[in-house]
């Protein structure tokens, strides 16, 4: 079957099953044009809240799809390819962080949202990298806090806000190999560019850049700055949405290896022939008990709860 085919086919089935597609901006771009709604995980999180429909399939990594069926657990929730992990939510095992956890008695444990359901049981709060730093802002001064399990953001979020707070050791394999010499390099070659970046980079580049953000921060800025050249340090899958929304900029992905992408290999996972076998068979599915739906959800809540009061969401 070509692509056309495909995409009919889909279209078709996605309407016979009462199916709603959501997708991640690091999604390839046809999955991105199939998608009901396209954003960041803080959007994603709760837009599978509020669907309206009997599927969702859900075109991101495992634990955004758990995420849904979390928040919706009457839905059936399909991922198109099982196996699409993410290298930051596997460098957080739970029976390591129990035990790392147990060394901090007297701290609030809050996790970044890219960890797995267990993690997400052994929290106190959830956040993302569009709400982490307002997040953390909220709570007393002198709170002391657990953040897990990305050290390049809970680093950056100390940065900021001049917490202290106990980072675990994880990052992102895709954000966290971008290096602050090859920043530097592409902003010689584009001396009249802004640099934007995900706050998974490491400091060292987060440094050198003009703007650090989430997913759909990053889209915000860069349709309100009057500039031609954008250098973006982040995920190769975002740039299909910027260029739709800015036609006349031009973006300019980072890359370290000499090839001019920086794809995140479990993003791409999902295609078009398992988006159309996954609708079609409605597997794989996320299947989880419902103790730990129920341990996971209250930090999550707790998470969209405080983003409503801060007008995040
Ligand atoms: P966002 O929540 O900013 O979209 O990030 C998700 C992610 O996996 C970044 O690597
Ligand atoms: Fe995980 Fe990194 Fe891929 Fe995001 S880009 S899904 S953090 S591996």
């Amino acid at each position: 079957m070509d692509n056309i085919e495909l995409i009919g086919k889909i279209k078709k089935l996605k309407k016979e099953k009462n199916a709603i597609i959501l997708g991640h901006y690091y999604q390839i771009d046809e999955i991105q044009q199939l998608s009901d709604y396209i954003g960041d995980s803080l959007a994603l999180a709760e837009q599978s809240r509020k669907v309206d429909c009997d599927i969702i399939v859900f075109c991101g990594v495992h634990f955004m799809a758990e995420t849904a069926k979390i928040l919706n657990p009457s839905k059936k929730v399909l991922l198109p390819d099982i196996s699409a992990s993410c290298s930051l939510a596997d460098s957080c095992p739970a029976s390591e962080f129990a035990k790392f956890k147990a060394k901090y008695p007297d701290h609030t444990v809050i996790s970044y949202i890219n960890c797995s359901a267990e993690i997400k049981a052994l929290s106190d709060i959830i956040c993302t990298s569009g709400n982490a730093e307002k997040l953390v802002g909220s709570l007393p001064k002198d709170e002391k806090i657990i953040f897990a399990p990305d050290r390049n953001l809970g680093g950056y979020i100390n940065r900021i806000t001049g917490r202290n707070m106990v980072l675990w050791n994880g990052a992102c394999e895709v954000h966290d190999a971008l290096t602050a010499d090859t920043i530097l390099r592409y902003k010689q070659q584009y001396p009249e560019a802004k640099v934007i970046a995900h706050p998974e980079c490491n400091d060292t580049v987060l440094q050198v850049v003009d703007f650090v953000g989430s997913t759909n921060a990053m889209l915000k800025y860069v349709k309100n700055i009057d500039v031609k050249q954008i250098i973006v340090a982040t995920e190769t899958g975002i740039v299909y949405q910027m260029q739709i929304e800015n036609p006349n900029k031009e973006f300019i992905i980072v890359s370290n290896s000499g090839c001019n992408c920086n794809d995140c290999r479990h993003m791409k996972m999902n295609t078009l022939e398992k988006l159309y076998s996954c609708l079609a068979t409605e597997k794989p599915e996320i299947i989880m008990n419902s103790e730990l739906i129920e341990k996971a959800k209250a930090p999550i809540i707790r998470m969209l709860e405080i983003s409503k009061s801060l007008n995040l969401i």
